[in-house]
């Protein structure tokens, strides 16, 4: 029977891929979605891309009673959970805003999920809950650590969901650590539209191929990396939302269980490697300049991908020219992203 999945933060970067995968996938989808990071055009290239406009509601997940009426008025089956603020540096400058929604904002899903008796969560967490790993590939054993709220938030919100399968084991959870999501939907009508200034690379790579900025900043050449400049295991957004279909395909088959596992390609690239493939991707060298280290960065990180193969059946499809030519082809065909 076709399953009606619940997503949470569905019109943002990594939702709305994932929402067009689930619909093509033939799940019925309902986004949840209050547009603090995302544009309502966004349902508009869903419908584009898949031919479904998918039932939407605009609403802070904070907002008890509003995420009530939407349990109570839909036979939920999942729910993925991707709402969440995710800037590491904004984090540090307002650690209760990211606290109440992160946290927070889960703690009333997981609570009206209960309530509902929807007990199939996926949820999205990230490879910064491994801290500075001590060696690579960082696999899912590795200690985990945060040393900043964005990080804390992931990190407490994967012991809420475990604590919770201790309490309650008919909750089967999915807790996926997402390495570095980069790319764009093959059409050219769905990608990343950071507000402001870039903080991740590959959308400040693209704002400067597109002109609006002059040239990239390398966050320091003197790690001990084989080009001096930090190394990362990038992941094409369309390799991450199938890593939800197919997580979300284990928790149906595999009901009470608990996964944890890392979603990345197992290959690292340094950040010369990725303005090198972009500018072969866009026609033309971009240019950089070496700066400083960046506070808090990790010199190398990637993942180990085994688990999420033997589990889920994981593996990362497209490579980083991939990644680099979907990027641009989202970013010339969109250059203001979503605005008109
Ligand atoms: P995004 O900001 O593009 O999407 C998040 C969406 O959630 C946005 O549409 C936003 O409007 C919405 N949202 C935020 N708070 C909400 C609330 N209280 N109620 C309702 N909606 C709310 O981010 P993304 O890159 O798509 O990331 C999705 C998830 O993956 C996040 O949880 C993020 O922490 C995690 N993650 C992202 C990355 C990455 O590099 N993009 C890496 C690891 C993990
Ligand atoms: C960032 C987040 C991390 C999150 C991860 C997921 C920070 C500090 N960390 O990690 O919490 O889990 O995304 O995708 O934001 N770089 C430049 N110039 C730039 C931007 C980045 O040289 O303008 C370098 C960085 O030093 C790093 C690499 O590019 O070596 C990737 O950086 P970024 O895209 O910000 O991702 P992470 O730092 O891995």
């Amino acid at each position: 029977m076709k399953k009606t999945v619940l997503v949470t933060g569905g019109c943002g970067y990594i939702g709305s891929h994932t929402v067009v995968d689930l619909i093509n996938h033939g799940s019925n989808v309902i986004i949840v979605d209050n547009l603090a990071n995302s544009s309502i055009e966004v349902l508009n290239r869903i419908k584009i891309i898949t031919g479904v406009m998918p039932l939407f509601y605009k609403l802070d997940i904070l907002d008890r009673e509003g995420l009530e009426d939407v349990f109570a008025n839909n036979k939920i089956d999942a729910v993925i959970h991707f709402a969440a603020f995710k800037a590491v540096g904004e984090s540090v400058e307002k650690p209760l805003d990211y606290y109440y929604n992160n946290i927070s904002g889960s703690i009333i899903l997981f609570q009206i999920m209960q309530k509902y008796n929807v007990k199939n969560i996926v949820f999205s967490s990230s490879s910064t809950v491994y801290g500075n790993p001590k060696t690579v590939p960082v696999d899912e054993s590795f200690p985990t650590s945060a040393t900043n709220p964005y990080g804390w938030s992931k990190l407490i919100t994967e012991q809420i969901l475990r604590d919770l399968h201790v309490a309650d084991n008919s909750f089967t959870v999915a807790i996926l650590r997402y390495f570095n999501p980069v790319g764009a939907h093959k059409s050219g009508i769905l990608g990343e539209d950071p507000k402001g200034i870039p903080n991740n690379l590959m959308p400040y790579i693209s704002q400067v191929a597109i002109g609006t900025r002059e040239y990239v900043n390398v966050f320091g050449n003197d790690y001990d990396t084989y080009d001096g400049t930090g190394v990362r295991d990038y992941i094409h957004v369309l390799d991450l939302s199938n890593g939800h279909i197919l997580a979300l395909d284990y928790l149906y088959k595999n009901q009470g269980q608990v996964l944890i596992t890392n979603l990345g390609t197992g290959r690292g690239y340094s950040v010369i490697d990725v303005i090198k493939s972009y500018s072969r991707a866009c026609g033309r060298e971009l240019l950089y300049k070496i700066c400083p280290r960046r506070a808090g960065d990790v010199a190398v990180s990637y993942a180990n991908c085994d688990h999420a193969y033997k589990t889920i059946g994981f593996k990362a499809q497209y490579n980083l020219d991939d990644m680099c030519n979907d990027s641009w082809k989202w970013q010339s065909n969109n250059p203001n992203g979503y605005e008109k």
